[in-house]
């Protein structure tokens, strides 16, 4: 048997075969086509890896019980996936350094196929979690129609099985220190959010260099404050909110996520709040890259249509804010209060949150 070498073991001649020219072919090869074609398999590559580092987290945290040191392996993935998006985005400098008259070079002969059918992309959006009644229409048709046969049906089972919003919803809503013996989070937090708005009114009336004006407007906006927060005082109107598409999380995973971002400190605490920013993180890279792509695509064709036939830029740029996941999270930030204002955790609780050693 032949010994292993670098390039049998990376099946170099198969990976470096893979590049053909389309203008090539038409006689009249483009010297651009190749950085064209090398950076969107690079980009496939990895979203295959993003790809393997997602399934390992929701097999770890699609379970009925998730064990502490399964959420450090959990959180480990999706940094991982983090650091991944940070090369995807680095990758349209190195693409914009064709030009868009180089572009024009092979650009037609590319016609009909587009970025809009990455079986991988689709993928990675489904098993984040962007739901099909999120969609932008894409010239009137769901996106499934335009993949290839074969791609279709593998990537509907991704659209129907549980996604990492899914995942770690459930996960959020089992989490146990909400409701502790006598210790009711949800009241003590509501007590303290009263006795932060309570105080600021106090000082608004009494500031003596406030005009009467600036004291009028200051009351207003903190009467709009205190009107966000009986928006999820109230769990009637939370899920009203909720049914009407304004928010994603079931009331008792934005309770629990909520607790974890206050109480962050608390050591037990610490893992499951870097995995709740490893989650923004990750929604926030793929809104940047969207919003790169679609500065990309401005630059290179202007107010054309996509190869794949749609208003191009016009529905790149709509994506960037309509196909958010994670948006709730981003939302807990509203929520947040000094950490002089937070309830005290009764001992017992607190004990229980932190780590001990035993000699
Ligand atoms: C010259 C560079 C590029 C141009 C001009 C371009 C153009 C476009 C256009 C116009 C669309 C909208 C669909 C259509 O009508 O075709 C699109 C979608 C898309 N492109 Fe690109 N693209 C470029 C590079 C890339 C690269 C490097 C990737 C990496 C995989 C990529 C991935 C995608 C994806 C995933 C979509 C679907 C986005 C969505 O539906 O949210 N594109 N592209």
């Amino acid at each position: 048997m032949s010994r292993l070498s670098y390039g049998k073991y990376l099946k170099l001649d198969t990976l470096l075969a893979c590049q053909e020219l389309e203008s090539a072919k038409a006689g009249a090869p483009a010297h651009d086509e190749l950085l064209f074609i090398v950076t969107h398999q690079t980009y496939e590559l990895w979203f295959k890896q993003a790809l393997h580092e997602l399934d390992r987290v929701l097999a770890i945290m699609g379970v009925a019980f998730v064990n502490e040191q399964d959420v450090g392996r959990a959180l480990h993935c999706l940094e991982r996936i983090a650091a991944i998006q940070k090369v995807m985005l680095d990758q349209i400098d190195v693409l914009e350094t064709m030009t868009p008259l180089d572009f024009l070079d092979f650009r037609n002969l590319l016609t009909p196929s587009s970025g809009f059918q990455s079986a991988q992309f689709r993928t990675l959006e489904n098993k984040l979690g962007l739901r099909r009644t999120q969609r932008l229409a894409y010239n009137e048709a769901s996106y499934e129609g335009f993949l290839d046969a074969g791609d279709r049906a593998r990537v509907a089972r991704t659209e129907s099985a549980a996604s990492l919003f899914d995942v770690v919803e459930a996960w959020l809503a089992r989490m146990p220190f909400v409701y502790f013996r006598e210790f009711d989070f949800w009241r003590e937090y509501r007590d303290g959010v009263t006795r932060m708005l309570d105080e600021d009114r106090e000082t608004i009336e009494h500031r003596a260099q406030l005009s009467e004006p600036a004291r009028r407007r200051q009351l207003a906006e903190l009467d709009e404050t205190r009107a966000t927060f009986e928006t999820v005082f109230d769990q009637a109107k939370y899920d009203a909110a909720r049914a009407a598409g304004q928010r994603r999380l079931s009331y008792p995973a934005f309770l629990a996520a909520l607790m974890i971002m206050l109480y962050r400190d608390e050591p037990i605490l610490q893992n499951p709040f870097r995995l709740l920013t490893a989650l923004v993180t990750i929604d926030e890279n793929l809104s940047l890259w969207r919003y790169r792509h679609s500065l990309m695509v401005q630059r290179m064709i202007g107010a054309k249509i996509g190869t794949g036939g749609s208003a191009g830029v016009d529905y790149l740029k709509r994506t960037v804010e309509a196909h958010r996941v994670f948006l709730d999270f981003f939302n807990l930030s509203t929520f947040l209060i000094p950490r002089s204002m937070l309830p005290r955790l009764p001992a017992e609780l607190a004990r229980e949150l932190g780590f001990s050693w035993n000699a």
